[in-house]
């Protein structure tokens, strides 16, 4: 996922309130320190935490997302040695240094393939916190789909781009997501570029995420919704025992 995709990614999410996500991430990180972003994308979480101080590594799988990340970060004028970016994946990335906190947004963790995976992801972010150091992440529940598809269909229609996206059930816990997206060229008027992107998304039980992560050395500090960011969203806030 995420690689023609990538380029207009920025597009796409233009309606997202990355600030308002921003301020409500800070309202859970009261001292600066180290921060971890788990599927970094295009580093929109990464420059902000830059600005106010804190140190970031960004971990993506997408070498074309981490790109416009590395570029966005140097359009800031931010000092380098105060970032790294790592292409890797988040369930099984090198050790990197005990941090203060560990973020992973926008549904990040929906886009791993099972439960299995779900844990390894825990894993990794316990052996990366310090003690005391918050684990803060989102997830969406099943009711996404009748939040955003009517008659299972989604269309999002721009001045630069119309998006189509469809969705099928695969299992219990499992839904294929394809996306048709076609972007307005910037000199030819009416000409556009398609792009198709596809992934699965897998639900979690809300209770199951709490149980499992409290099982590997974790306390809830926070569960909450955020209406500004979709009814049917959930942010997870853990401290490491
Ligand atoms: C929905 S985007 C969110 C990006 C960013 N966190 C934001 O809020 O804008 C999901 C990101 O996770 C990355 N990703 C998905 N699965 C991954 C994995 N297993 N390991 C590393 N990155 C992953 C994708 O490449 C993509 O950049």
């Amino acid at each position: 996922m995420h690689k023609e995709f990538a380029e207009i990614y920025d597009v796409f999410m233009k309606h997202v309130d990355y600030k308002g996500w921003y301020k409500f991430l800070k309202s859970y990180m009261k001292n600066k320190g180290e921060v971890l972003d788990l599927g970094c994308g295009t580093g929109e979480f990464i420059y902000r935490f830059l600005k106010d101080g804190f140190s970031v590594t960004g971990v993506d799988i997408s070498a074309d997302m981490l790109k416009i990340a590395e570029e966005k970060i140097k359009s800031k004028n931010i000092k380098i040695s105060s970032y790294k970016l790592i292409k890797d994946n988040i369930v099984s990335y090198s050790h990197i240094k005990k941090v203060d906190y560990v973020i992973c947004n926008f549904d990040t963790v929906n886009y791993l393939e099972n439960k299995k995976e779900f844990e390894k992801f825990i894993d990794k972010s316990a052996e990366n916190l310090k003690k005391g150091g918050y684990l803060i992440f989102d997830a969406v529940t099943e009711e996404i789909f009748e939040e955003i598809f009517e008659n299972g269909i989604f269309l999002d229609e721009e001045p630069e781009y119309t998006s189509i996206w469809r969705y099928e059930k695969l299992s219990f816990e499992k839904y294929f997501v394809e996306i048709d997206l076609f972007i307005k060229q910037k000199e030819e008027e009416n000409l556009f570029r398609k792009y198709n992107e596809q992934h699965n998304k897998f639900i979690y039980d809300p209770q199951w995420i709490v149980k499992t992560v409290q099982s590997k050395g974790f306390e809830i500090f926070d569960v909450a919704k955020n209406p500004d960011f979709g009814e049917s969203r959930i942010f997870f806030i853990f401290k490491k025992l």
